[in-house]
């Protein structure tokens, strides 16, 4: 299983790279990466198999935080209590967003962010991306609310960009009435 130390901490200016398209066929190596990746991110969202090997909750990982420049991601969503579904997106484009803008109520966090972060980091309520699958294949994924907000968060990794950026340190609540809080 993959291991938290294998992710790389926000002082790695590696995180600030803007990763490149992915080209299929995938490699074994980003296969593996998928592979370990899901299982840590399921395991981590198990109360019970948290405890039990200590890993701290996470949603979702970019390939950056391993240290690997490529334009993939993978999510796993609780769509509902003990419900997950893993999502793995290569060269997703953003193709329309609501103007509606959110933020998670609970703050977001980041498997490569070890500190408690406050403020708000403004989302779009839902979106439409483009993506390909893991054997290359055209794919469109509707999103809204907390998937919607993943998704964003994993986008930004592939251009360098990290949840903290989104918040001004003077003014951490700025705009807050203008969003709606999930
Ligand atoms: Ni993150």
């Amino acid at each position: 299983m993959l291991k938290l130390r294998d992710v790389l901490d926000e002082s790695n200016q590696l995180l600030r790279t803007i990763s490149k398209e992915v080209v299929f066929p995938i490699t074994d190596n980003d296969q593996e990466q998928i592979r370990k990746t899901i299982n840590y991110l399921t395991k981590s969202q198990d109360p019970v198999l948290a405890k039990k090997y200590n890993l701290r909750p996470g949603m979702g990982l970019a390939a950056i935080q391993l240290g690997i420049p490529k334009r993939y991601f993978v999510i796993v969503h609780e769509e509902a209590p003990t419900q997950f579904k893993t999502y793995i997106i290569f060269n997703p484009k953003i193709i329309s967003h609501a103007a509606e803008l959110i933020y998670a109520g609970s703050g977001e966090g980041c498997l490569s962010v070890n500190r408690e972060v406050e403020g708000i980091v403004p989302r779009y309520a839902r979106l439409t991306i483009t993506y390909q699958d893991e054997k290359g294949q055209k794919q469109t994924l509707r999103a809204r609310e907390e998937l919607a907000i993943a998704i964003q968060h994993e986008i930004d990794h592939l251009n360098g960009i990290l949840f903290i950026d989104h918040i001004n340190p003077k003014n951490p609540y700025q705009n807050e009435e203008k969003m709606r809080m999930i």
